[in-house]
């Protein structure tokens, strides 16, 4: 346990390490909203205790997504303005007029549609290393489905996809040297990423399709349809929303059942239990918390817990230190597939933010390691993995499995 306050450190080199759960513990015991200095930024206050996430997620009158983002850097006007144009970083009203349009891509109907081709596509990607010793999970398992699934939701051809799967990877690593080889690559992938957008845009401009670009080129909110930057700012919202914490989450799941093979025997035995793998998918997301953080500005002088808050500061909700509050989840570092009640904040904490993706995640989560356990039901670890340098996504980078040990 860190011994001390003065000890805490929740900015990137912590994370490439390992989720900070023994800081989390002294937070959360001793100073449940912290103030964080930053070495480049403007300092921020730290929210550990479920509750207070919870709380701060479902306030959007008071913490402001829009002032100054989800992140945690301080942006010039510029990069705000631009940032301002996803929806996450939008305040109702203009957030809700925003989210009932984009919604039409993520109807039950358009949702059930994409899951019940994730199967096959499940199916597929093991078959394809099904007579391989070893495999590298992250890229050819845990990358795959996702990137397939969000490559069909928004009409990229399979061909295209690893180009998505790159820019993805250039945007969000920006803080680790694998991932971001000059500091001018993630304006860069950027770029890429926009010019190759504006062609599906225009595309579907001329030839509408069942897809969503097609219904968020053609769609209106107030009477203007959305401008070419706001429809790029959405696809690179849906590439990295829809990408990295899907692959993420699934390289945590199989690395916590590679650590706990009773566990993975369990569920072997009972392959076919419906129940027990929707349990287990809410243990995969709660473990896994694919995401560290999201920012807020206060829009008025407020309180956490009793700790007063000036307006115009920044402060930053913890999902992982949420999800092992013991006030909440009982022996919260024990990974249990039949945990219940287990209202896990990975999808945040239930506010206007609240993911719009989680159905669809949950639907990839659970049948592609069903099916992966399924085919491989021996698989051991063939090497350490490596943890991604970022204080934002918790990321897996490598994970080295054999497949038939
Ligand atoms: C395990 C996978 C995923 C995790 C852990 C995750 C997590 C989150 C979190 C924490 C938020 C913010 C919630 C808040 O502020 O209250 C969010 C928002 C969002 N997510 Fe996800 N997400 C996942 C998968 C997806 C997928 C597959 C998609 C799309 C295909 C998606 C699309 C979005 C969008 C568009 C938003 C913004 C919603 C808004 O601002 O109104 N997510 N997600």
């Amino acid at each position: 346990m860190a011994a001390t306050l003065d000890e805490i450190n929740l900015l990137e080199d912590t994370w490439a390490e390992a989720v900070p759960y023994d800081q989390f513990e002294v937070l959360r015991d001793q100073a449940p909203v912290f103030w964080h200095d930053h070495p480049e930024f403007k300092g921020f206050w730290a929210v550990t205790r479920f509750d207070d996430v919870r709380a701060v997620s479902r306030d959007h009158h008071t913490f402001s997504t829009e002032l100054g983002s989800t992140f945690l850097a301080d942006y010039d006007e510029a990069a705000l303005e631009l940032v301002r144009m996803t929806l996450l970083n939008m305040d109702p009203p203009k957030h809700s007029r925003y989210r009932r349009l984009v919604s039409a891509g993520f109807t039950p109907k358009m949702i059930s549609r994409l899951v019940d081709h994730i199967d096959e596509k499940a199916a597929a990607i093991v078959d394809r290393i099904a007579d391989r010793e070893e495999v590298e999970f992250v890229e050819e398992v845990a990358a795959e489905l996702p990137l397939q699934v969000i490559c069909e939701m928004i009409g990229v051809p399979d061909e295209d996809r690893h180009m998505v799967f790159d820019w993805s990877n250039r945007l969000v690593g920006g803080q680790d040297p694998d991932f971001r080889t000059t500091p001018e690559d993630g304006e860069a992938a950027a770029a890429e990423i926009y010019a190759y957008c504006d062609a599906i845009v225009a595309d579907r401009l001329a030839n509408p399709r069942d897809d969503i670009m097609s219904a968020l080129v053609h769609a209106e909110v107030d009477g203007d349809r959305l401008s070419t930057q706001e429809l790029n700012m959405f696809f690179v919202l849906l590439c990295v929303a829809g990408n990295e914490t899907t692959r993420n989450l699934l390289a945590h799941s199989l690395q916590a059942l590679l650590e706990r093979p009773e566990i993975t025997a369990d569920l072997v035995a009972n392959i076919d239990d419906d129940a027990l793998w929707a349990s287990t998918t809410e243990e995969f997301l709660r473990w896994g918390s694919a995401i560290h953080n999201f920012r807020r500005t206060t829009t008025r002088d407020t309180e956490i817990a009793g700790q007063p808050i000036a307006a115009g500061e920044k402060v930053v909700i913890f999902y992982p230190s949420a999800n092992t509050d013991p006030t909440h989840f009982s022996d919260p570092y024990r990974f249990d597939p039949r945990r219940t009640p287990n209202d896990h904040l990975t999808f945040g904490g239930g506010g206007a933010h609240f993911c719009l993706g989680a159905n669809l995640a949950r639907a990839e989560i659970k049948i592609m390691m069903r099916e992966f356990l399924r085919r491989f039901p021996n698989v051991e670890a063939a090497g350490p993995h490596r943890r991604m340098r970022s204080d934002f996504v918790n990321g897996i980078k490598h994970l080295p499995v054999r497949l038939n040990a």
